[in-house]
């Protein structure tokens, strides 16, 4: 299936069950894949290109010597600037193949075809490639949208059950983005994702990215959640996956909504929110922890003080509130402090009271 997207879109977007060799691109073509499908791949009956690249990405790699290789292994091939490359894998693999794809020859098109629910979710629509630095993530990258977008579910069968539940909490971020708290609550119940709510992200999203490609204004909504959530990711080691550290976020940031005044939410969502969360517990980083890396955020502002003393911190923050858009604001790191609070004792209150 096709899905809508606005006129002019850059990213044609299919959603399917078994991989179709017909969406594949019509010219030369190349590949990265990631190893642990490539049987899956072949068995599915999908071409395999002489000069693909199947590789094995942990996050820890996502830095830039890795894709170093890759575009060696292109020149010496040679790939040719009307080339295609594919890109199969989770966000770490497209990130980076993007982000090759965008400075090999200064760009050349590509494909991505995500595997994770996480990459279906989120990652892989909208054009952001990137790679880690040692100061921070996706420090380094480029806009540079993949020509198709092909997402299909049967690559889902053989993910973990922890790891496509990590890719549900990006679709919880859509619903409350929105302030659809019905829908929220429904993706919060127990049982499987269903595919009609990664349609709707997905629509969701092609339009906030067509209307604000370089994150200037209404796309930063889409970092709900991401703000306290890469804070508690990085803090907790990276035990946390990437989307259960968005969930806390989501929590914390309605925490902070209501704690700046928002209107509070429901219990029919912040109860099964809490439920959800509560095994997640343990790995949630004491505040001291949390503080320098909030003031380390990518899209934190750094200025003088009102009194030009040293500088003071400012991050964006999305706050999202019942039955309406989130909003943007923006606020001190200190924020957080009392919502973090607010989020351990909701979560291990036993803790907490010790
Ligand atoms: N993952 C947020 C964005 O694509 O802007």
């Amino acid at each position: 299936m096709r899905l809508a997207t606005p006129p002019g879109f850059a990213t044609e977007v299919f959603l399917l069950e078994a991989p179709d060799g017909d969406l594949l691109p019509d010219g030369a073509w190349t590949l990265v894949g990631d190893l642990r499908l490539r049987d899956a791949w072949i068995r599915a009956g999908m071409p395999e290109p002489s000069h693909a690249l199947w590789v094995s990405v942990p996050e820890e790699e996502k830095k830039l010597r890795t894709v170093i290789p890759w575009l060696e292994h292109w020149a010496g091939v040679p790939l040719h600037r009307d080339a295609t490359v594919v890109a199969l894998g989770g966000g770490v693999l497209s990130d980076l193949t993007g982000l090759a794809a965008s400075l090999y020859l200064r760009g050349v098109a590509w494909q991505v075809w995500p595997t994770t629910l996480l990459a279906m979710a989120d990652a892989a629509l909208g054009g952001k490639t990137g790679a880690d630095l040692a100061a921070g993530k996706n420090l380094v990258g480029a806009f540079h949208p993949p020509r198709r977008l092909v997402a299909c579910t049967s690559f889902l069968d053989g993910l973990p059950p922890r790891h496509l539940e990590n890719g549900r909490w990006e679709l919880i971020k859509t619903a409350l983005i929105q302030g659809e708290m019905d829908w929220a609550a429904e993706m919060l119940q127990d049982g499987p994702v269903k595919l009609p709510w990664v349609e709707r992200a997905l629509a969701f999203k092609a339009g906030v990215v067509h209307r604000d490609p370089r994150e200037a204004g209404e796309r930063r909504l889409l970092n709900l959640g991401h703000t306290l959530g890469h804070a508690l990711e990085a803090a907790s080691g990276y035990h946390l996956l990437h989307g259960e550290a968005i969930g806390l976020g989501l929590l914390g940031a309605c925490l902070l909504a209501e704690e700046q005044g928002l209107k509070p939410f429901p219990a029919s969502l912040l109860d099964p929110l809490v439920r959800r969360l509560a095994p997640l517990a343990p790995w949630v980083a004491p505040w001291p922890a949390c503080l320098p890396l909030l003031a380390r955020d990518k899209k934190a502002r750094h200025g003088a003080g009102p009194t030009g003393e040293a500088s003071a911190t400012e991050i964006h923050c999305i706050l999202p509130r019942p039955g309406e858009p989130a909003v943007q604001r923006v606020l001190a790191p200190q924020a957080w402090e009392t919502p973090h609070a607010r989020l351990l004792s909701l979560l291990h209150p036993e803790i907490v009271r010790a």
